[in-house]
């Protein structure tokens, strides 16, 4: 392994963490100590008589703690039900190295933190443009209208309530930033993966389906083939989807987010679910949808959210994320108590359908095995994985490989970089690689 990390070329060291010392401690005090329960459950596993010796004497097992011999807090102490005070460092986190205009900024949901698939509504990324809005529903009315009278027969104006009222679908999904792992493409490597990849999340969303509203205004699907989607925040934000995407029945206007109401954060009381679709689509506080006959070149699709290629041209309406995974713990940030066995787990997405299989490497892409994957795998949701890895104490680079049900395979950085150049923002799927070290720190590096 140690001639692996000094391979030269492949591995391209992190050359600044554009956070503080302190900001950095802070994150890595947001982990969970995970790392150290696992370690000691495998040594239960593997050596229980060591174990029991350790714990003699231990008085977490000989006395009484107060919460076994008091009485507990009453029902409805907390009529909405928080976290334990013990978890409260698990929290979404701003980076002070991204430019804030007014409110408008990023919130990295910590990946470090979670299992399952499904991201606590509190702790979804948050990207706004304009800052987030607390919208009164009672107030709040959606459009429907055409771009010209002879697309649309009834163009409407619903409320909240109407809306509720029809067939509602619930559907679990991921929604992802455009420039989720961003600053990589510049290789800033930030610390840990709440920077790298915390601008995915994954909800259970309720509403009503597109389609099901434009048939009930009249829309001629002959002639309207793109909606625009328009936010009813200070930021302006629209977005055009193409028809073939409303007509499958996928796209639907939401209301609900992981059985509740959705937050305020996230685009309460409405928002647009375009699944498998960056999340510039995903327009927040909706209060219109134009049909017209042409892409709408808007301001968010025309100048941002495309991908500057290296001959210098700008490719546009890039939307669909392709394939991407990472390894979610151990990862940056995170330190390895001692050699031993420990699950190695992550999250892999594609926007073009369902995961297929994810492939880990504790060798940086030399060697690979197959994870196990979490069922149910659902279409254009997080996928959990899981893989076992006994660390021999020695230098490793841990990576996964995601591969969706096209058979499109998630690319290492030298062949990203191939095609698409180093100049880019956004659309960044490379497979990322975490590099832990004899002391078991585990940093940020790319293996190109
Ligand atoms: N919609 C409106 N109206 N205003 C916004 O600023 N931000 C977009 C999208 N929808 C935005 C918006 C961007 S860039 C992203 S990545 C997603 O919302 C983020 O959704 P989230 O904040 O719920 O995670």
């Amino acid at each position: 392994m140690g001639n692996l990390l000094e391979q030269a070329g492949r591995l391209r060291p992190a050359p600044e963490n554009f956070l503080s010392d302190e900001q950095v401690k802070a994150v890595a005090s947001g982990r969970r100590d995970f790392l150290r329960k696992s370690f000691l459950a495998a040594s239960a596993a593997l050596a229980a008589p060591v174990v029991a010796r350790a714990t003699e004497g231990d008085p977490n097992i000989l006395t009484n703690p107060a919460w076994t011999t008091s009485l507990g807090q009453p029902v409805a102490a907390r009529p909405y039900g928080t976290p334990s005070q013990f978890e409260s460092q698990l929290l979404r986190r701003e980076s002070p190295g991204l430019a804030r205009v007014g409110g408008a900024s990023v919130s990295f949901c910590p990946l470090q933190g979670l299992f399952g698939i499904i991201t606590p509504s509190g702790l979804h990324f948050e990207r706004h443009h304009q800052g987030w809005v607390d919208i009164d529903p009672s107030k709040h009315r959606f459009m429907v209208n055409g771009s010209d009278d002879s697309l649309i027969k009834r163009p409407k104006v619903y409320t909240l309530d109407e809306l509720m009222r029809m067939p509602s679908v619930s559907r679990i999904h991921f929604v992802e930033c455009g420039a989720n792992s961003g600053v990589e493409w510049a290789n800033v490597a930030v610390p840990t993966v709440q920077y790298t990849h915390g601008m995915v999340s994954c909800s259970e969303f309720t509403g009503v389906p597109l389609k099901h509203l434009l048939d009930d205004c009249g829309v001629d699907y002959k002639k309207a083939r793109y909606v625009l989607a328009e936010g009813a925040d200070g930021s302006s934000m629209t977005r055009t989807i193409p028809m073939e995407m409303v007509e499958s029945g996928e796209v639907f206007v939401a209301y609900g987010q992981n059985g509740e109401m959705l937050r305020p954060e996230n685009g309460y009381p409405l928002r647009l679910v375009v699944p498998g679709v960056q999340g510039v689509s995903w327009v927040k506080w909706l209060r219109r949808i134009e049909v017209g006959d042409k892409p709408y070149a808007t301001k968010d699709e025309a100048v941002h959210y495309i991908d500057l290629m290296p001959d210098g041209q700008h490719r546009q309406y890039t939307s669909i994320h392709e394939a991407k995974s990472v390894i979610t713990t151990p990862s940056g940030g995170q330190t390895l108590l001692d050699k031993g066995f420990y699950n190695i787990s992550g999250i892999a997405w594609s926007g073009r359908g369902r995961i297929k299989r994810v492939d880990v490497s504790f060798d940086g892409g030399i060697n690979w095995q197959t994870a196990r994957l979490e069922g149910p795998i659902q279409n254009k949701a997080l996928t959990r994985f899981n893989a076992p890895w006994v660390w021999d104490g020695k230098p490793a680079l841990l990576q996964s490989r995601a591969i969706d049900e096209t058979g499109y395979v998630q690319p290492s950085y030298g062949q990203l970089r191939a095609v698409r150049g180093s100049k880019s923002i956004y659309h960044n799927n490379a497979i990322q690689s975490w590099k832990v070290v004899e002391s078991g720190e585990i940093s940020n590096v790319q293996v190109l």
